[in-house]
């Protein structure tokens, strides 16, 4: 069997996706642990933050204006990459130039603009002659179209092993580059909206767009901070009048948040359907961009977040395991209904990967994050919210004893065998010491906040929820031990009849798509 879609290939020995290639045969083929390779999590945003200030987001008739496009921005400035994509009927090509001066030039007039924006369209212009380029427009890829779940699971039924279904699926559904383009230019329009009347103000995504452990669609969170200069000029006499020093109570972050709710929903160009979400214990602006299709979440007082994000990007670098891990346990928790996209008394995915990880520290893969803080150093010293952020940041030259013998499919199966045997009722789960203690307070599930210790992140799982979880990885763990397969977790739940209904059709479709 040999399936094409998009630019990913899968056949029965090879699997492509984005550059990434590997010989699936059964053995695992996930890279070696190279942390002497590390690109620190801040220069990974920061070099984001640069490929988004000279790129901008053309809205063009249809694919076949990207050739046009292409001229058009070739001759006023270095045109690096192009990526078409669709958001329903619409077409869209992200172009990055070369730099960002020259592509100011080309992007607008600035005397005729009411909001300066990285989203653009691209009119019909007078009709000549083109010279026809050799134009990179790649890679090709369509957002809308992506491979489908369907298309997923066909991938792994003709997989030859867990270990190959494994990275099938960890393959096809991350976030792509153009998915993390497309949302640190969502993150660069907020601050252009904003630098007017606050030059310093920064947006710095945070959550599952940048802790690797995101999925293609997923959401961007943002938090919005200003970026002052940690450089104290004490020789300067005169100093700006401020109305603002840093701090706001709850009151004037609400108003704060209605107002840049307001700015959003009346200027900001692709901007739609924004929700103001100001009782929440963390206040929050939702919104979507047309031009994209990435839902936005903005706070403004969440730094602790964005470390925490830092912290999840740490340990995927520390066990390659663990995103493969990730990805496969929050397609079975989604399949099996264990998650759902609205937030309620259910488990987040946020949750579910600290499960993992803490699975993972048990094993002796991660270290516990007490280590982690042990190890900083002096330019590691960071405090959010008066919570202290400082852990080791450089994982370059860092030695940690890991054991890392065991296979990504054998790890699955532990995991559910761990978590079907856990004691939920009595036992608290802490990824500070990587150990299990006892409870703090009656929570039907309690896992200590990594980094605000006070808090249990699954607050709101019930009880019925985590009973429904030990007997999901009870169900998936006899699945495994009978099958080896990754898609018959998918309908391991006898209460999810829905799922198994789905599956059944699917592999019906699978086999008749494999026998002729
Ligand atoms: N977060 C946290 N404590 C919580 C919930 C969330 O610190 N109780 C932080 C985490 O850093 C998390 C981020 O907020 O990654 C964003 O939360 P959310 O959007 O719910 O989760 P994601 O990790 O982004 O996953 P998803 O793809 O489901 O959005
Ligand atoms: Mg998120």
């Amino acid at each position: 069997a040999n399936i094409t879609f998009d630019n990913v290939i899968y056949s029965s020995n090879n699997f492509s996706k984005n550059g990434y290639s590997t010989n699936i045969s059964g053995k695992e083929t996930i890279p070696d642990n190279k942390t002497a390779q590390f690109i620190k999590f801040d220069d990974m945003i920061e070099e984001g933050r640069k490929v988004a200030q000279r790129s901008y987001v053309v809205q063009v008739n249809s694919e076949n204006s990207c050739i046009e496009l292409h001229d058009y921005c070739q001759s006023i400035c270095t045109v690096e990459n192009m990526f078409y994509y669709r958001v329903k009927d619409d077409h869209f090509v992200l172009v990055e130039f070369s730099n960002s001066e020259a592509a100011h030039k080309l992007s607008f007039d600035p005397n005729n603009l009411a909001v300066v924006s990285p989203f653009i369209w691209f009119r019909t212009g007078k009709k000549k002659k083109l010279v026809p380029s050799s134009v990179n427009v790649s890679p090709l890829i369509n957002i809308s179209q992506g491979p489908t779940e369907l298309e997923i699971i066909e991938w792994m039924t003709v997989a030859q092993s867990l270990l190959d279904e494994m990275e099938i699926l960890y393959q096809s559904t991350k976030l792509s580059q153009l998915g993390f383009k497309l949302r640190m230019i969502c993150a660069r329009q907020v601050e252009m909206m904003l630098s007017g009347l606050f030059p310093n103000i920064r947006a710095f995504p945070f959550g599952s767009t940048v802790n690797s452990f995101g999925k293609e669609g997923c959401d961007l969170d943002l938090v919005l901070r200003y970026n002052f200069s940690q450089e104290n000029s004490d020789d300067l006499r005169l100093v700006h009048h401020s109305k603002i020093n840093g701090i706001s109570s709850r009151g004037q972050t609400q108003r704060q948040m209605e107002l840049l709710g307001d700015l959003l929903q009346i200027y900001v160009p692709g901007v739609i359907g924004v929700k103001r979400i100001l009782g929440a214990r963390v206040p929050i602006i939702k919104y979507s961009h047309e031009f994209t299709g990435v839902d936005v979440d903005i706070s403004l007082t969440n730094m602790s977040a964005m470390y925490m994000s830092e912290l999840l990007y740490i340990f995927a670098h520390l066990d390659p395991a663990a995103q493969r891990l990730v990805f496969s346990i929050k397609a079975w928790a989604k399949v099996v209904g264990l998650t759902n996209p609205s937030p309620g008394r259910w488990i987040t995915n946020f949750s579910l990967t600290l499960l993992v990880l803490f699975y993972l520290q048990n094993e002796r893969r991660l270290p516990s994050i007490d280590d982690l803080f042990k190890l900083a150093g002096p330019n590691d010293t960071r405090y959010a919210e008066e919570i202290n952020c400082s852990f080791i940041r450089d994982l370059r030259n860092v030695r940690l004893e890991l054991d890392h013998s065991k296979t990504t499919a054998e790890l699955l199966l532990g995991f559910f065998n761990f978590y079907q045997n856990f004691d939920f009722n009595n036992k608290a789960i802490s990824l500070c010491s990587a150990k299990i203690i006892n409870k703090l307070d009656y929570s039907p599930m309690y896992i200590v906040n990594p980094l605000d210790r006070n808090l249990n992140v699954t607050k709101n799982v019930s009880l019925e929820e985590v009973e429904r979880i030990r007997v999901e990885a009870r169900n998936a763990a006899w699945a495994l031990e009978t099958s080896s397969r990754l898609v018959d977790l998918f309908r391991s739940s006898p209460e999810s009849l829905m799922s198994k209904r789905k599956y059944i059709s699917r592999m019906v479709m699978v086999k008749d798509l494999f026998q002729t």
